[in-house]
């Protein structure tokens, strides 16, 4: 089997154009990689086309892009519902449905149709990537790549390392995100949550429970996250821009992989979920937005 290298890679494989997947892949072929976006939904492939050419638009009219460079960004892109263009890709990031069971119906098939050589990487949030590895045939070749949302925007990719993945598998997936602009952060042992969202779980935790002591008020304690701490938004503001439902279901997903009291979902955040206030994109979380 040969050794995986970053000059061997030119296509790159998204699996998933949701909200993660289709930006990842223009990030990619922003970066001058050719990139493939595979879903089993034509929709979401027509929704991500859309979104794409929109962004690239607003971008060229920003002057944050020149209409040259967006132009060779959409040719680069190929969307397909057929995972065989898995065959001819030197690295795949799989961003799909949040799932074990599709995600390992993913990876057995990505075992069998990527080339010896392609590294299989998952953007899972609360999956570690042994439990995807195995159905691969090529553990030592699979990690987490974990972006945050926005991709085109945040900086930040976890590479999260299993017991077997290889030396050379997190050299050159560290090595890629870099080269796709952006500031990987190697973490060396499949903890639930990773590092990004258990500093963001302890915050939020701290939050919660000052608000709910009454001590002050959610614009103060957001206030003062930003003003003293130096932090872009509060933990409010942050849950609301996240979605509380996706913070409540990362809780109950670390709460069931590690039993600790501590991890279960907040009860507060719970009953918002439970009342459709899902935050900004409810109109209504903790705050409420103009829609
Ligand atoms: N949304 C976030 O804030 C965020 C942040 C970081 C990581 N993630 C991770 O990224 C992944 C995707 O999340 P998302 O928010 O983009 O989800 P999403 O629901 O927006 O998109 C998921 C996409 O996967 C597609 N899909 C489902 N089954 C498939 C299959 N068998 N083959 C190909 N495509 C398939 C769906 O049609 C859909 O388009 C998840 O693993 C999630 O944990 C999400």
């Amino acid at each position: 089997m040969s050794k995986p290298a970053i000059e061997n890679i030119r296509h790159i494989l998204v699996v998933g154009s949701g909200a993660m997947g289709s930006q990842i892949g223009l990030v990619a072929a922003l970066a001058g990689y050719r990139v493939t976006v595979q879903d089993i939904s034509e929709e979401m492939l027509e929704a991500a086309k859309f979104q794409l050419a929109s962004r690239l638009k607003a971008n060229v009219a920003k002057g944050k892009a020149t209409a040259d460079d967006a132009d060779a960004a959409l040719r680069r892109l190929t969307f397909t519902t057929n995972l065989a263009a898995a065959a001819d890709a030197d690295f795949v990031i799989e961003a799909a449905t949040e799932r074990l069971d599709i995600k390992q119906q993913i990876f057995t098939r990505l075992g069998e149709l990527a080339p010896a050589h392609a590294i299989l990487t998952t953007n899972s949030s609360t999956l570690g990537s042994s439990k995807v590895a195995d159905a691969s045939g090529r553990p030592e070749q699979v990690c987490n790549m974990h972006f945050f949302n926005p991709a085109l925007v945040m900086k930040c990719v976890e590479v999260v390392r299993h017991r077997q993945t290889s030396d050379a598998t997190v050299e050159v997936t560290l090595e890629l995100a870099r080269r796709l602009g952006k500031e990987p952060v190697l973490i060396n042992q499949e903890v639930p949550g990773f590092v990004a969202n258990r500093l963001m779980a302890a915050v939020q935790k701290e939050a919660l429970a000052l608000h709910a002591a009454g001590v002050a008020t959610l614009a103060d304690i957001d206030a003062t996250a930003k003003s003293a701490l130096g932090h872009p938004m509060g933990p409010f503001e942050l849950m609301d821009m996240v979605g509380l439902d996706v913070i409540d279901f990362i809780a109950q997903a670390t709460h069931a992989q590690t039993g600790e009291e501590a991890d279960r979902p907040h009860p507060a955040i719970t009953e918002l979920v439970v009342r459709g206030r899902l935050g900004r994109k409810t109109g209504h979380g903790w705050y409420r937005y103009a829609q």
